[in-house]
């Protein structure tokens, strides 16, 4: 049995990649974040997002309509604006004034890098502004969505974790034989944790024979359930890649990822098809972990040096109070 999920007070104040912007269209979307449901719609002032509940007889306005700039919920067509107040109460004269407690919560909304995110408490840091996603030598690319039974934290643990890449995902990222690891150290800056240059041998996509090039890592905790990668390949070839995961429950996560690529990473379709393969590699390992939730208590597991960056990992989240989400 899944535990009950409460929201954590740390993670309130993240903000997590709910959807693609191309996955809300004219009808409003429910998504759950720490098992609230939100409904996230478009408006012409861009893209909103509400506690999923009418205040009139609690339905869900996520399986309403957007009409005129509102949200109208199904029930009674109570209508919302995209400030959370209800300006149409159709059962009710028009010259009859609407009571000041009908309002919908809102939420802080946003959309950047092709994702709809949202925070459902105070933001306490903005959605990473990364440099190489401004930067027109760089393409991007959305990834996603990722449904893993398996907590977020999990999901961003396996991101982070260097000595499984050459044993998971042999046969498209690297091998068995390249898994013994150098030493390295992590850092904290500016309030992230970013490893050392670490080399991971990887295969090279431009060879037309098996063969395999050291490419440079480094690896940062960007926020407690956001992750970020760079990839340099020898001659000034970079890759860049964020990872978002959200608490859907305490065992349950949404990931997304965004691609930044100053080279031309070859067929698109092949490029989607490696990505999600390499992806459904961890899903697997992911959703047969146990337990679920990530053990913050560094005796509960036995870590090594290679797990450097997962035990600064658990340690920053301990510190920053998150409590994983179970009741
Ligand atoms: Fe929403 Fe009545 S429950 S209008
Ligand atoms: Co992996």
């Amino acid at each position: 049995m899944k535990p009950a999920t409460v929201i954590d007070e740390v993670l309130a104040n993240e903000w997590f990649a709910v959807l693609k912007s191309e996955e809300l269209e004219a009808s409003p979307k429910q998504v759950l974040i720490m098992g609230q449901r939100v409904v996230v719609f478009r408006t012409r002032k861009g893209v909103h997002a509400f506690k999923d509940l009418c205040i009139h007889r609690g339905s869900a306005l996520s399986i309403g309509t957007v009409e005129n700039d509102t949200i109208v919920c199904p029930y009674h067509g109570w209508q919302y604006d995209g400030e959370g107040h209800c300006v149409c109460i159709p059962a009710q004269s028009r010259s009859a004034a609407i009571p000041t407690k009908a309002k919908a919560t809102v939420y802080h909304s946003e959309e950047k890098y092709g994702l709809i995110w949202v925070c459902l408490g105070t933001p306490s840091a903005p959605i990473p502004d990364l440099e190489p996603y401004r930067d027109p030598a760089f393409s991007t690319y959305t990834f996603g969505p990722y449904r893993v039974e398996s907590s977020a934290a999990r999901v961003i643990e396996n991101f982070l974790d260097f000595s499984h890449l050459m044993w998971v995902h042999q046969g498209y990222l690297s091998d068995r034989a390249f898994s013994e690891m150098a030493n390295y150290q992590v850092h904290r800056k500016e309030g992230r944790l970013v490893t050392d240059e670490v080399i991971v041998h990887e295969y090279n996509l431009e060879a037309s024979h098996r063969e395999f090039i050291p490419v440079t890592y480094v690896k940062e905790a960007y926020r407690p359930l956001t992750a970020f990668l760079t990839k340099t390949f020898g001659t000034g070839r970079i890759m860049c890649i964020l990872m978002v995961s959200c608490p859907i429950d305490a065992h349950t996560s949404v990931t997304y990822t965004v691609h930044a690529i100053n080279f031309d990473p070859g067929k698109l379709a092949d490029y989607i098809a490696m990505n999600d393969a390499v992806m459904m590699q961890d899903v697997q390992i992911l959703e047969n972990q146990k337990p679920e939730e990530l053990p913050l208590d560094l005796q509960a597991e036995l870590s090594l040096k290679s797990d450097l960056l997962s035990i600064a990992y658990r340690k920053w989240l301990a510190e920053l109070g998150v409590k994983m989400g179970t009741a």
